[in-house]
């Protein structure tokens, strides 16, 4: 039996040489394949081959039919396919196929020309994670355990101490605790409240945060910084002004606002007729903040900022709600 399986084997190949088509094929198909073939003979041979060696002769005989059944398969699409290039002429009038076309979502552009605008004025890109602990949330920028924005309905906690990010200042400590000063960078990511959704409320939303530390820092530094970039970002006639408030962190501290891009000072719906539209948060950085991650106060000085995302793009591209940007609509995203 084993000798005849061979035999079988060596004349297929040998006769699969001269095979140049498709009839061919098909009678090589019956001739070993078929209902009253070579392998079909040799099958009902088995029961006749003596017991130890029957079955491996029938896998053997299994193995060869496999391999026949899968050899005549290929041979049949080699030749269809060169049928198909011998008679294949172009037809360049033929429209073409478009490939799907995918581009960058808007809060990713407007993160990248913001980014751009600060690298070029030297400051470096940091990240950090979005899970974190309440010191560098909290703790670690003066944000003592009583203050309201502690309460646990201002920010998903995950368990006790730890949390998601409200903002991304949390990136300032981890980079201050690493590295001594002179330190530029700015830390784009990921923040989340828990904030009822609407209109211009997201629970996730984008920000970039600055931070700028070194000898002499001024705020007429912080001024200049921030200038520049609401010229470049909004065009050169967009005005910037700096509005007393108050954050922990920085000491004095600014909400910083920039001249209706809308109307253009005259008074819209957009800035409620006020003629300014704010965009931002700044000041100089807290001595306590210094503290927590063992600068010393009396050495060094620096600012911080941080913007939301959502809103500058929101405000550049006139787009008047938040809840556009993560529907994942194709229809909004196109026009970007
Ligand atoms: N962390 C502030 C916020 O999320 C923004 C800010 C950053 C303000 C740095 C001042 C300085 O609202």
């Amino acid at each position: 039996m084993e000798n005849e399986i061979r035999d079988i084997r060596h004349s297929f190949e040998e006769e699969m040489k001269n095979v140049t088509d498709a009839k061919t094929t098909e009678e090589m198909r019956i001739k070993y394949l078929g209902r009253k073939g070579l392998i079909s003979g040799l099958m009902g041979k088995l029961p006749s081959v003596n017991e130890d060696e029957r079955p491996s002769a029938g896998k053997e005989l299994n193995i060869l039919k496999t391999y026949i059944q899968k050899e005549l398969e290929r041979k049949k699409n080699e030749l269809l396919s060169g049928e198909a290039k011998k008679g294949e002429k172009i037809d360049v009038t033929m429209p073409g196929i478009l490939p799907e076309e995918g581009r960058l979502h808007p809060i990713t552009k407007t993160l990248n020309e913001i980014n751009d605008i600060f690298v070029s004025l030297g400051f470096k890109i940091a990240e950090g994670p979005e899970i974190e602990k309440e010191f560098y949330n909290f703790e670690a920028l003066n944000i003592p355990p009583e203050h309201p924005s502690r309460d646990a309905f201002d920010t998903f906690y995950i368990k006790n101490d730890v949390l998601l990010r409200s903002h991304t200042s949390t990136v300032q400590i981890r980079i201050m605790e690493k590295t001594q000063p002179p330190i530029q960078a700015i830390m784009p990511g990921k923040v989340y409240r828990p904030d009822a959704v609407d209109a211009s409320h997201s629970f996730m939303f984008h920000q970039v945060e600055g931070l700028l530390v070194d000898k002499d820092v001024k705020f007429s530094d912080l001024k200049g910084v921030l200038s520049l970039f609401t010229k470049r970002m909004f065009g050169e006639k967009t005005k910037t002004r700096f509005r007393p408030s108050f954050f922990p962190f920085t000491e004095p501290s600014a909400e910083v606002d920039i001249s209706c891009i809308i109307c253009r000072g005259k008074g819209c719906r957009v800035c409620s007729h006020t003629r300014w539209l704010e965009i931002l948060g700044a000041g100089m950085v807290n001595p306590r903040v210094f503290e927590a991650v063992g600068y010393s106060p009396n050495k060094y000085t620096g600012f911080a900022f941080g913007m939301g995302v959502e809103r500058i793009a929101m405000l550049k591209y006139g787009i008047d709600d938040i809840r556009l940007f993560f529907e994942n609509d194709v229809r909004f995203l196109k026009q970007f």
